[in-house]
């Protein structure tokens, strides 16, 4: 069993369609703990003695969002900027997060199309996700590829809510059995519910 820990990030609950079912589902699901950051930090007034408890005994970090002007909800930074402090996270001595995985699970309304080069959005996903990937980097964390839903506003419409939502279980469920390839989930830019690839039958397979 991995030791799994969620960090779930939406501030407008009552408005999600696809992030609210996810949590709910990450909630429910055994052997993980589930953090709702807007839940039990209200005033964004974060207890970072609790959190850093809570990395040192994780040995995977996912952090479940909507994308919001191409980063995190802002409680996500307010998080970073206190909890992963110089000489525990990172620098001299801080050496607390490494060989854990950092890993995100995103959605955005941008369509898949719209994140290139060509596309409206200019850039690919992975590209506004750099400063993450990064200080996954600075505190020797790897960064396997995010679990995206692109196009969310239009996805119900689509079908795509409910195999996004169930894609996501399964993938909680397999980071936590030692299920999950996690050299091929590096080699990859982003996995998506159609393209779960990565998860073995058996353990350690
Ligand atoms: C304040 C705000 C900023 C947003 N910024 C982006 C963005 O930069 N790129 C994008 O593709 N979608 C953006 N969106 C759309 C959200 O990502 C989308 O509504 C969300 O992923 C849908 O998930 P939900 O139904 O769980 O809320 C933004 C939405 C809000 C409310």
């Amino acid at each position: 069993m991995a030791r799994l820990l969620v960090y779930y990030a939406h501030p407008g609950q009552k408005f999600s369609r696809v992030n609210a079912l996810m949590a709910d589902r990450a909630r429910r699901t055994e052997g993980l703990t589930f953090v709702d950051l807007y839940a039990d930090y209200p005033r964004h007034r974060i207890d970072v003695d609790a959190e850093q408890a809570r990395l040192a005994e994780a040995e995977v970090i996912l952090f479940q969002f909507p994308l919001f002007w191409y980063s995190t909800p802002s409680i996500v930074k307010e998080w970073q900027d206190l909890v992963l402090e110089h000489g525990w996270a990172y620098g001299h001595g801080g050496t607390a997060l490494a060989g854990k995985r950092m890993m995100l699970a995103v959605s955005c309304a941008g369509p898949e199309d719209a994140y290139s080069t060509g596309g409206y959005q200019h850039f690919p996903l992975r590209t506004f996700l750099a400063p993450l990937e990064q200080t996954a980097r600075l505190c020797r964390m790897s960064f396997p590829a995010p679990y995206v839903l692109y196009g969310a506003l239009k996805a119900a419409a689509r079908g795509e809510v409910a195999p996004h939502v169930e894609g996501y279980a399964t993938l909680l469920s397999a980071i936590r059995d030692d299920r999950y390839d996690w050299p091929a989930a590096e080699e990859r830019q982003t996995v998506h519910h159609d393209s779960l690839p990565l998860i073995r039958a058996e353990a350690g397979a």
